[in-house]
C-alpha cells in the first residue's frame, strides 16, 4: 500500500463530493465531524459498485453472485482486522455501530458474568451509549455502576480510577477519545492496572479511529467498538473487536440465520465466530463500505492525519480563544480535533443557528453527555470536531462567524 507522506489538501478534499456543497449561499464549512464524518468517493463507489454489480446474500449460496458477495465481505472483515491489528479475522465482528457494539458486550458478558453486588466501572466522561447499556444490565443483574471522576481539565482522575478498581469489578467500560473534551485517554496504562486484577476492558473508540491508529493488541484491550460513518463510512454498520477467549464463553445476542450450525424443535446449536454473533442477512454493502474507508484512511497514514489535526487544533484553539467571555471545556494536554466552548451571555444553540446561515456546521447541545454536562454545571457546548480535510481557512470563518453571533446576542 502507497502510503500518502503528507496531507495534500487542495487533492484531498476533492476526495469528498459533499465538500464542494454550499449551504446558505456560503460554501459549506463541515466542522461536526464528531456526530459523523463525510465518506470519499472511494468508499461511495465501493457501495455503489457492490449494488450495481455484486449484490447477493452472503454465506448462504453456491451461485456465483453469493460467492462473490462473501467474498467482498470476508475481504472487508479482513481489511478492518489489518486496521485494528486484531489476532484473527474471527475476533472481528460487524455490528450496527458502536451503539450496537456496546450493547452487545453489556447482553451476552453480562447475562453470563454478572452477579448482585458486581461493579462494572465507567467514567464521567461516557457517552449515553457507553452508560445506559451498563444501567440496564446492571438493574437486571442487581450489579452497581461505578464513575470515575473528570478532572476541571477534562482528564480522569488517575488516583480515583485506581482506587475503583476492585474485586467486586467486572468490566471496565471507558472511551479511548472524549466526543466532547477531546480527551485521549491513557488506555494502554489504565487497562493495565485493570488487567492486573484480571480485569477485562471495553473501549469505545468511536471518536478514536477516525483519528489516530489504533492496534488492539498493542492495547490489549478485550472489547473495542466504532462506528462506520464517524471513520468515513457508511452509517448503520460498525464494528466490534472482543478477544476469542471472551467471545467464545459469551452466549450469541441475537437468535436467527446465519448465527446457527444445526436448529431442532429440541435444541439448536450454535456457530463459530464471529456468524455466532451475527444473526441474520448484514448490512453487506456497509461492511464493504467500511473496508474500503478503512483502505483510505491506511493509504492517507495517521501519522499525516496526527500531524495536520494537531495543526489545526492549536490554530483553532488560538483564534477562538481570543473572543471574549470564551470558555473551554475541555484542556488536557493529550487532546484529538475536537473544540467545545462556551460564550458569556450566548445560549450554544443561539450561536449554533447563526453559524448555519454563514454555512458552518457545529454541533451544539450536550452531545449524547448529559452527565458530564451536570459535571462541568453546563446546559451544553457549541462543539467543532475537525477532521483531516478541514483548512485553516474555515477555522478563520468559524472565528469571524463567533464573533459575529457575539455581537448579535450579546
Ligand atoms: N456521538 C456523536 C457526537 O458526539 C453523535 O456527536
Amino acid at each position: 500500500m502507497n502510503v500518502r507522506t503528507m496531507i495534500d489538501i487542495e487533492n484531498i478534499r476533492k476526495d469528498f463530493p459533499i465538500l464542494k456543497r454550499e449551504v446558505n449561499g456560503y460554501p459549506l464549512a463541515y466542522l461536526d465531524n464528531g456526530a459523523s464524518a463525510q465518506r470519499p468517493a472511494a468508499v461511495i463507489d465501493a457501495i455503489g459498485h457492490y449494488y450495481r454489480m455484486e449484490h447477493a446474500n452472503v454465506h448462504r449460496g453456491v451461485h456465483f453472485l453469493s460467492q462473490e458477495a462473501t467474498r467482498r465481505y470476508e475481504e472487508a472483515r479482513e481489511q478492518l482486522r489489518v486496521f485494528i491489528n486484531a489476532a484473527h479475522d474471527h475476533e472481528v465482528l460487524f455490528t450496527k455501530g458502536t451503539t450496537d457494539s456496546i450493547n452487545l458486550v453489556a447482553n451476552c458478558f453480562g447475562r453470563k458474568f454478572l452477579a448482585p453486588g458486581d461493579e462494572i466501572l465507567i467514567t464521567a466522561m461516557e457517552h449515553h451509549s457507553n452508560i445506559v447499556p451498563w444501567q440496564m444490565i446492571c438493574e437486571e443483574k442487581g450489579a452497581l455502576l461505578k464513575v470515575v471522576p473528570v478532572a476541571d481539565n477534562g482528564e480522569l482522575e488517575a488516583d480515583a480510577y485506581a482506587q475503583l478498581l476492585n474485586s467486586r469489578t467486572r468490566m471496565v467500560a471507558m472511551t479511548h477519545v472524549s466526543n466532547t473534551l477531546g480527551t485521549i485517554n491513557p488506555v494502554k496504562a489504565m487497562i493495565a492496572l485493570a488487567h492486573e486484577r484480571n480485569i477485562p476492558v471495553l473501549l469505545d473508540g468511536a471518536q478514536a479511529v477516525p483519528h489516530m491508529a489504533v492496534d488492539v493488541q498493542d492495547l490489549d484491550v478485550d472489547f473495542y467498538t466504532f462506528s462506520g460513518h464517524k471513520m468515513f463510512g457508511p452509517t448503520g454498520v460498525g464494528i466490534l473487536y472482543g478477544k476469542e477467549h471472551w467471545l467464545r464463553q459469551m452466549p450469541p445476542y441475537q437468535g436467527g440465520g446465519n448465527m446457527i450450525k444445526t436448529v431442532s424443535f429440541e435444541k439448536t446449536t450454535y456457530n463459530t465466530l464471529p456468524h455466532k454473533f451475527e444473526a441474520g442477512t448484514p448490512h453487506i454493502a456497509g461492511g464493504i463500505g467500511l473496508g474500503e474507508a478503512a483502505r483510505y484512511l491506511m493509504q492517507l497514514g495517521f501519522d499525516n492525519i496526527r500531524a495536520y489535526e494537531h495543526e489545526l487544533l492549536e490554530y483553532a484553539t488560538e483564534k477562538l480563544t481570543k473572543t471574549e467571555g470564551m470558555r473551554l471545556i475541555g484542556t488536557a494536554p493529550n487532546k484529538a480535533a475536537v473544540l467545545s466552548f462556551l460564550i458569556d451571555g450566548t445560549h450554544p444553540y443561539d450561536v449554533g443557528m447563526i453559524l448555519d446561515k454563514l454555512g458552518i456546521a457545529v454541533r451544539t447541545g450536550h452531545h449524547c453527555n448529559q452527565p458530564l454536562m451536570d459535571r462541568f454545571g453546563i446546559p451544553g457546548t457549541i462543539r467543532a470536531s475537525f477532521a483531516f480535510y478541514n483548512t485553516k481557512a474555515e477555522i478563520d470563518r468559524l472565528a469571524a462567524g463567533v464573533e459575529r453571533a457575539v455581537t448579535m446576542l450579546q
